[in-house]
């Protein structure tokens, strides 16, 4: 009997929470920052792109790189790849880029390519700006480092 009871109210929390949910669909709808369907907002502003040409740290060992310059106007298509032509192996003196990874030439069984892997050809896929924008959403992210700080210090209290 008791569990039936427990049943419906679970029963009548999610229809009431499902109803709520409908009615409130246009605030959660962030990205039109309520704008009615029927009209058009103006577009927020291009944000500028970090152009420092320094390195940012990674975040952990296997991340890839950002990208500490601009890349407009940068194709990388089936006739060309603009940057090969400042990364890849014999243009680095040159141009003083630091040369694609290894890895950059090895094809998925780990054979060494002479030139880059079709796996690792659309640098974007992987490589991104960095813009000057305010963050979207707060990141708490933690470096493994400091997570390692943060236990040792927690254990030699205990
Ligand atoms: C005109 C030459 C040139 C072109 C074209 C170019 N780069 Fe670069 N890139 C550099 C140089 C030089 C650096 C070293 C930092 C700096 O001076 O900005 C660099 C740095 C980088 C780094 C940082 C590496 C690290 O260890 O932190 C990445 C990632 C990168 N470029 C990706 C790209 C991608 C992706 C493209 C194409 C969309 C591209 N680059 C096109 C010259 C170039
Ligand atoms: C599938 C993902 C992926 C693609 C595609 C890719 N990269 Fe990378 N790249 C990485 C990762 C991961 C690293 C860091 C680990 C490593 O070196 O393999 C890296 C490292 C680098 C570095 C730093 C090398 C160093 O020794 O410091 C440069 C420069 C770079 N990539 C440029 C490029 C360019 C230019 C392209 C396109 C021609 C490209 N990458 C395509 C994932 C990718």
């Amino acid at each position: 009997m008791m569990k039936q009871k427990t049943n419906v109210t679970a029963f009548l929390v999610l229809a009431l929470s499902l109803f709520l949910g409908v009615a409130t669909a246009d605030e959660i709808a962030t990205l039109r920052h309520g704008t009615p369907i029927d009209s058009e907002s103006d577009p927020a502003a291009i944000p500028q792109v970090f152009d420092g040409d320094i390195k940012t740290k990674r975040n952990y060992p296997m991340q890839p790189p950002l990208i500490p310059h601009d890349t407009r106007d940068y194709d990388v298509n089936l006739q060309a790849n603009k940057c090969m032509s400042c990364h890849a192996r014999r243009r680095t003196e040159e141009s003083q880029a630091p040369m694609i990874s290894v890895t950059h030439y090895m094809d998925r069984e780990g054979n060494f390519l002479a030139e880059i892997s079709p796996r690792r050809y659309f640098c974007n896929q992987c490589h991104v700006n960095q813009t000057m924008t305010r963050e979207v959403l707060e990141n708490d992210f933690q470096d493994m480092d400091e997570l390692i700080e943060e236990r040792a210090a927690k254990s030699k209290d205990d």
